[in-house]
Formats: C-alpha cells, sequence, structure tokens
C-alpha cells in the first residue's frame, strides 16, 4: 500500500532551475561556460557585503533575530514605510508560498498571466485554486484580459511587473486601472523583482505609494536580482501590517539567517554598486536588441535584466545547442512559445560570446 500524498500534486511539475555550470562543464567536458539563465547578477554584489557577512559570521552561534528588526529599519527608512509594514522572507520564493497557504482556500480563484512567473502557478495549484489564466498579449501582460476574467469573488491576482520571463511592462496608468477595478476584498500581489532595472517613464516607480492607498496590494521586492545576493536568499514585502500580521503566523520563525539580514542591510545601502549595475544592463539591452535586429530575429522590449527572443526554430534544441557551445539560456517552454527563449543580460563579454553562438546555432 502506497503512502498516500496531497491530490494537488499531480497536477504540479517541480520548478526546473537554470542548469548549473560546474554540471554543464561536466557533462559536457567544456572548460568554459556562460550561465545567462536564471537573470543573476553578472557584476557580484556590493563589497560592503562581503564586509558585512563576514562580521556577522562571528555570531553564527546563535539564532538569528527573528524579527529582522535592524533590516526592517533599513527597509522602512529607504522605502519611507514603518517597520510594521515590512516583512522579510527567505527570498521572494519563499513568500510567494507564504501568500497562497495564507490567502488561498481550496476552489479560490485565483487569476494570473499565461506566461509569468512560475512559482505562482504551482503554489496556488498545491492550494486547490481554481486558476483563472489570461493569455499573453504580444507577450506582454493584457490588462483588459485581467478585466475580463477578475471578479469580486477573485481571491488573489498575481501580477508581475516587469513580467518574468518576458521583460514586458505595464504601465502606472494600467496598474492603477487595475487596482480600482479589483474588489478591495481580492488580494493583489505585484511581484516588483526586477524592479531596478525598469526606466520607462510609464513604469510605476511609485508601487509602495500606491501600496499604502490600496490596502489590498502588497508590494514583493528581492535582493537576489539588481542587488547580487541572490545566493543568500533574501526578498521582503510591503504592504498593510494587517495582511503582514495574517502571514506573519505561518512563517518560520528564524526564516532569514543572520547572514542574509547583515547582507542585506549592506546592499540596500550601496547605491553605487547599484548605479554600475544598471548601466551595464541597459548597455547590454541595446546591444542584444541591435545584434537581434541584424539577425531579423523577433524579441520583446525588456525593463528588467532578460530577453525574450524568437530563435524561429524549437526553444529546447537551441538551447541545446548553446549548451554545447557553454552558453545556458532558458526556453520559455509550452507548446504556443516553442520556438521562444530567455537570455539574462549579462557582461558585455559574456553578451558577445551568447550572440557568437546563436549565430553558430542559427546558422
Ligand atoms: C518575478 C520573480 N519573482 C520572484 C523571484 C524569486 O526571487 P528570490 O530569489 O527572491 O526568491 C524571481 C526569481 O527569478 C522572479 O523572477
Amino acid at each position: 500500500m502506497a503512502v498516500k500524498y496531497r491530490k494537488e500534486l499531480d497536477s504540479i511539475s517541480p520548478y526546473v532551475p537554470g542548469k548549473p555550470i560546474d554540471d554543464v562543464k561536466r557533462e559536457l567536458g567544456l572548460d568554459r561556460v556562460i550561465k545567462l539563465a536564471s537573470n543573476e547578477n553578472p557584476l557580484g554584489f556590493s563589497s560592503s557585503v562581503r564586509e558585512a557577512v563576514i562580521r556577522a559570521l562571528d555570531e553564527v552561534n546563535l539564532y538569528p533575530d527573528g524579527n529582522a528588526t535592524l533590516l526592517k529599519e533599513k527597509i522602512a527608512e529607504k522605502y519611507g514605510v514603518t517597520p510594521e509594514e515590512v516583512l522579510p522572507t527567505c527570498g521572494s520564493d519563499e513568500m510567494v508560498d507564504l501568500i497562497a497557504k495564507t490567502f488561498i482556500d481550496q476552489g479560490s480563484e485565483v487569476v494570473l498571466a499565461e506566461v509569468t512567473f512560475p512559482r505562482y502557478f504551482s503554489t496556488s495549484q498545491m492550494m486547490g485554486a481554481d486558476l483563472k489564466i489570461v493569455p499573453m498579449k504580444d507577450m506582454a501582460y493584457d490588462i483588459e484580459g485581467f478585466k475580463k476574467v477578475i471578479t469580486p469573488e477573485t481571491r488573489l491576482v498575481w501580477l508581475c511587473n516587469p513580467n518574468n520571463p518576458t521583460g514586458s511592462f505595464f504601465t502606472r496608468g494600467e496598474l492603477i486601472e487595475l487596482l480600482e477595478f479589483i474588489s478591495p476584498e481580492t488580494l493583489v500581489v505585484y511581484d516588483e523583482a526586477y524592479y531596478e532595472f525598469a526606466d520607462h517613464p510609464d513604469y510605476p516607480k511609485d508601487s509602495v505609494e500606491l501600496a499604502k492607498e490600496y490596502k489590498n496590494m502588497l508590494v514583493m521586492k528581492t535582493l537576489s536580482k539588481a542587488y547580487g545576493i541572490a545566493g543568500l536568499r533574501i526578498g521582503f514585502t510591503i504592504g498593510d501590517p494587517v495582511l503582514l500580521g495574517l502571514i506573519n503566523r505561518i512563517r518560520n520563525p528564524f526564516n532569514v539567517t543572520m547572514l542574509s539580514q547583515a547582507a542585506a542591510v549592506a546592499a540596500l545601502d550601496d547605491d553605487e554598486f547599484l548605479v554600475r549595475i544598471i548601466e551595464n544592463n541597459q548597455a547590454g539591452k541595446y546591444y542584444l536588441y541591435e545584434e537581434f535586429d541584424k539577425m531579423g530575429l523577433e524579441y520583446v522590449k525588456t525593463e528588467a535584466n532578460h530577453i525574450a527572443f524568437n530563435a524561429g526554430k524549437d526553444g529546447g534544441l537551441v538551447f541545446q545547442e548553446l549548451l554545447q557551445r557553454g552558453v545556458i539560456i532558458r526556453p520559455i517552454g509550452g507548446e504556443k512559445y516553442r520556438t521562444w527563449l530567455r537570455v539574462s543580460i549579462g557582461t558585455m563579454e559574456e553578451n558577445r560570446e551568447f550572440i557568437r553562438a546563436l549565430q553558430e546555432v542559427l546558422a
């Protein structure tokens, strides 16, 4: 007799992370491999983070501060909120999970885009949600499409802006239109993991201010992307203390390590580092646009640190052939987007290597 498990798991596939560099080197016998597959920071992290982590190491015999007091204060100061309006987690991944567990019941209506961050699907499915999926419009969120599907009964709406994996964004006006349309009893999860890279004048840079006005909106942020500390697993959410208080009831008491808390405090202070990261991303983005144009490839203009492009050939095959040449990227997946892939913007050298390999593969 087999051990029984929750039937919801039958429809959930495990998350497939970007392939690690060492695995690819070993499997293919390659000396040099570049990874442009997980939207990581190609320039590393601030030197002040290294110092903060080394200092914090002296105390790892103790449990971390379960309330992450100093970190909450730092975030509150930076974003003009109170510490009660902040909740740090072990990456924003953990927050996606906690939100699903806190707010979704069996059969709850949950609305999300067709091509977006995959954890929204799996965590909602895990809780038995009734998923309402909004098709993409030209590889971007279709705000009118969201309005057609959202009802007063909707429990939760997942929004990712800029979106992963398409890099597309929706405007401040569209966000407000949605927030006005959505019932105050529906939770709006607004994930801005790539916020720091967005510079379009219509991108909502004041989302935290909007969350003060629309109390049903939670703003999720991460230090894994622009701040470059993905390996330390730290993200945070800003919003109404009542909502955060509910989530806090089921949070593991020591979910954010002492090293991560110290690193995050240091990282959030280093604006100079962030400027370099954003400059590199901009330069890489325009270089890739130019090269895609020369190759006649369709792509989506990005406000993030990754670009979705249409290789015009099976994405899985293109992925494999790039791998043979030591370049790891990611197919978007799904039958409808079979020929689409996502590449993270790297250093200029990495971007050039990727383009050289892609030219070979598509020749
Ligand atoms: C949109 C989005 N949200 C959340 C995450 C998770 O980030 P974290 O490393 O903070 O768990 C990612 C990571 O790729 C992402 O793309």
